[in-house]
């Protein structure tokens, strides 16, 4: 579909965003439009979020996983990969690394599994994370947030309380039979829905996302997942290309040409911050492995959040969710290179600051603030 430049003028002129329009904003190919799409985005980011981008360090501490999903390099039938669990230790290195770097954030993902032991374990580290980063600079520690799938209520409920404060489970798309195409049939759309509710109603921020570029998927079902972002009322927002990995079911699925993907996924993030103004989002790993600078586009395209790894590098190397993955770690530290990225769109990085999303905030408010809620922790 060739979209005119005064069509996506007149919808971005209007500033509300039905379904349909959302399609059309999707689909635009030439520059010229992009730019107008892209520069109203940077704008919003502008005006609601100011010009600080946060940082949450990321720590991948296992990427042993329960689940079988079909586009995943963890994925539980890759007999060959070499499992990991970081130790306590380990993970207290790299989170007051974290802290000291300013960050004020970190993100503690890994694959999905539902033990008792490991439920107890993560308990314990988001516990002594917390205790064990408070300073002068961060009296509540560091903001936690976790990345570990599905779990009970009751699961989440005692992480919750122990400090982690918020959760990122991804929708990876809301389309029925997309979902169901990707996915191995004891994971279900249903299950993912009702841990989002249940993740809200605990008290966390709650971010989710989807993929971009996947086999079958089209611009009307990533029109239905930003609709599906606004009705679920998410505070934060992280979504990458979808990109092959060589042990998985899908890698010779036929997925979009990767500058399709990139260009998508950049226009994806403009229009999540078009339609959810005060929201996080983040620019994700997933953009920069599909290209140099891709980290930087998602900035420019209206993210306001990056998720350096912290990951021990020999660890990091088997936390291969994707090819190309790898590059972005290879290339050693690259926290200077986050530094000028960002002085290049012309913003700061925030420093000490949990970055939380206000939108969080105006949600609890029109709720009446949950009884078991906590805030500014
Ligand atoms: N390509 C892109 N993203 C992927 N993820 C997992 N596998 C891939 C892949 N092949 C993303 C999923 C998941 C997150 C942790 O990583 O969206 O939620």
């Amino acid at each position: 579909m060739d979209v005119s430049y005064r069509e996506v003028q007149a919808i971005l002129r209007r500033g509300t965003f039905s379904r349909r329009d959302i399609i059309t904003l999707l689909s635009v190919r030439e520059a010229r439009t992009r730019e107008a799409i892209r520069a109203a985005a940077e704008a919003v980011v502008l005006r609601e979020r100011g010009s600080v981008v946060y940082r949450r360090g990321l720590v991948e501490f296992s990427n042993r996983c329960r689940n079988n999903c079909l586009y995943c390099g963890i994925r539980r039938d890759h007999r060959t990969l070499p499992r990991y669990t970081l130790s306590l230790a380990q993970i207290l290195r790299a989170a007051r690394r974290c802290a000291r770097r300013g960050y004020g954030s970190m993100v503690l993902q890994a694959g999905e599994r539902r033990e008792a032991s490991f439920v107890r374990e993560v308990e314990a580290f988001v516990r002594t994370i917390k205790s064990q980063t408070r300073s002068k600079r961060l009296p509540q520690g560091l903001g936690l947030t976790l990345s570990l799938g599905e779990q009970s209520a009751q699961t989440y409920r005692r992480w919750f309380e122990a400090g982690a404060h918020r959760y990122l489970l991804r929708i990876e798309t809301t389309n029925a039979d997309l979902f169901a195409r990707i996915h191995p049939p004891d994971q279900t759309l249903r299950r993912r829905l009702a841990c989002l509710r249940t993740l809200q109603n605990l008290g966390y921020q709650v971010g989710t996302g989807v993929m971009i570029g996947l086999p079958g998927q089209t611009v009307e079902m990533l029109a239905d997942d930003v609709m599906f972002f606004r009705s679920l009322d998410a505070d934060m927002i992280g979504m990458g290309p979808y990109l092959e990995q060589a042990h998985t079911p899908m890698a010779d699925w036929a997925a979009a040409p990767p500058l399709d993907r990139l260009r998508l996924s950049l226009l994806m993030i403009a229009v999540v911050r078009l339609v959810l103004p005060d929201v996080n989002i983040a620019s994700t790993t997933a953009l920069q492995a599909l290209h140099p600078e891709g980290y930087l586009q998602g900035l420019r395209y209206g993210a306001n959040v990056i998720m350096p790894r912290l990951t021990p590098p020999a660890a990091s190397r088997l936390y291969h969710l994707y090819d190309g993955r790898a590059e972005v770690i290879g290339r050693g530290d690259h926290e200077a290179q986050i530094a000028r990225w960002v002085r290049a769109v012309g913003r700061q990085l925030a420093r000490d600051d949990w970055g939380d999303s206000p939108h969080f905030f105006r949600r609890r408010q029109s709720a009446c603030a949950a009884p078991n809620g906590r805030s500014g922790r």
